[in-house]
């Protein structure tokens, strides 16, 4: 079997588009976003007017990371020093790490066998706690039952805050992901449906928590200047209370994301011909298993994962050694040692309470994920589906 010799890691490249842009702004030096008025709206203030309107939400704010959106809008939406956050155990470690960020402490809630928030638990949690915040995220673009996820918010009356760095334009049912809550944050890093390197945005409806995260994100007092934003009494309100935190997104940053949006619809298509050709590489695969997707849950990944059953972990170790002697290296949340974005609750020691999360931790051990950039085809997808399948094979007969 020929072998595979895509790099997984290597990211997509820009369009010329946002090459242009950037050259621009190099020999326009207009980089931060704050300035003389009279040169437009910058970059960065028609970002977020563009993605408020892909969202449908009535403000945004750039800033410089999704874990920055997220401290902020934990910090905008009342999060106070030492408030609990509840917060699913499947995750990526920015999210515990805003939590932390913010003062706050994370309450861990149990995932389910598809990867997404456990209800009950989350139920049961918000009651022994009091806790009155949810971070919910999205990991790997997994979508959890919304309808669920929501009668538990309304009983608890907790404040949700969602963080959709996998979930770009991903729906349950008719509605957008990142507009349930009081806040949705995105990332731009490398690696997610938009790529600046580094970024982040939020958008949200209610002007007192969008004026507190602008004024919060660092505006030096110009926050006229933003366009995505509520009306100017509102600031008057906030702005002697605010710290400046100088989290603000660059116009750099913003002209080369602007010229990616019109493409979002054409990649995240590509992505979902991607994880249906590799899906179908794993369902044939004996002992491994793709996480369901409820019916109403559109998601947009960028990665896809699968659940290895019924082996033992040094089975799943050889395994993966296998896949990766043929060229394809598989990610696996089950290693002793976190290797790259794969970690699970108990690499985060500085989460307090020795929060017990065996549920979550026995399913990540037998999670692993594969990144699926845009340069992958038909006959990439056909072949890491046979290497999988060889690679099971023999480890099935020779243990
Ligand atoms: C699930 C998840 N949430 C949040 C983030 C935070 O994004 P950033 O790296 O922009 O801080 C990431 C980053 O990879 C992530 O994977």
């Amino acid at each position: 079997m020929p072998k595979f010799t895509k790099d997984l890691g290597k990211p997509d490249a820009l369009n010329d588009q946002s090459v242009a842009a950037a050259m621009r702004l190099f020999e326009d030096g207009r980089l931060f976003r704050y300035g003389e008025v009279g040169k437009g709206v910058a970059e960065a203030g028609l970002f977020e007017e563009e993605f408020a309107a892909i969202t449908g939400r009535s403000f945004a704010l750039g800033v410089n990371s999704g874990g920055c959106a997220m401290f902020l809008a934990m910090k905008a939406a009342g999060v106070e020093p030492g408030e609990k956050v509840l917060v699913n155990g499947f995750t990526l470690a920015p999210v515990p790490g805003a939590i932390e960020h913010a003062g706050a402490e994370a309450v861990l809630v149990e995932i389910n066998d598809e990867l997404t928030i456990d209800c009950d638990d989350l139920d049961t949690k918000a009651t022994v706690t009091g806790a009155k915040f949810l971070l919910l995220s999205y990991m790997r673009g997994h979508i959890a039952d919304m309808d669920k996820v929501i009668a538990v918010v309304r009983k608890h009356d907790l404040v949700l805050i969602e963080d959709c760095a996998h979930a770009t334009k991903a729906f349950w049912g008719d509605q957008m992901i990142g507009t349930f809550g009081a806040v949705g944050c995105f990332s731009m890093q490398t690696f997610k449906h938009l790529n600046s390197g580094e970024g982040g945005v939020l958008v949200f409806d209610d002007e007192n928590i969008a004026a507190k995260a602008i004024l919060m994100s660092g505006t030096y007092m110009l926050y006229e200047q933003h366009t995505a934003r509520p009306s100017m009494e509102v600031f008057e309100r906030h702005k002697y209370d605010m710290p400046n935190c100088s989290m603000r997104m660059s116009n750099l940053v913003a002209a080369i994301l602007r010229p990616q949006l019109p493409e979002l619809e054409a990649r995240i298509g590509h992505w979902d011909k991607v994880y249906d050709w590799i899906g179908e590489g794993i369902s044939n695969t004996q002992h491994l298993r793709l996480p369901k997707r409820l019916d109403k849950a559109k998601p947009t990944p960028t990665s896809i994962q699968f659940v290895v059953e019924d082996l033992s972990y040094d089975q799943i170790e050889s395994f993966l050694a296998l896949c990766a002697s043929q060229g394809l290296h598989i990610k696996w949340f089950g290693a002793a040692e976190p290797v790259g974005f794969t970690s699970r609750p108990s690499h985060w020691h500085y989460v307090d309470g020795g929060q017990e999360m065996q549920k979550t931790d026995a399913i990540l051990r037998r999670v692993c994920d594969i990144r699926t950039p845009l340069s992958l085809q038909h006959e990439d997808c056909q072949l890491i589906g046979e290497i999988l399948q060889e690679a099971m094979a023999t480890t099935v007969s020779t243990s």
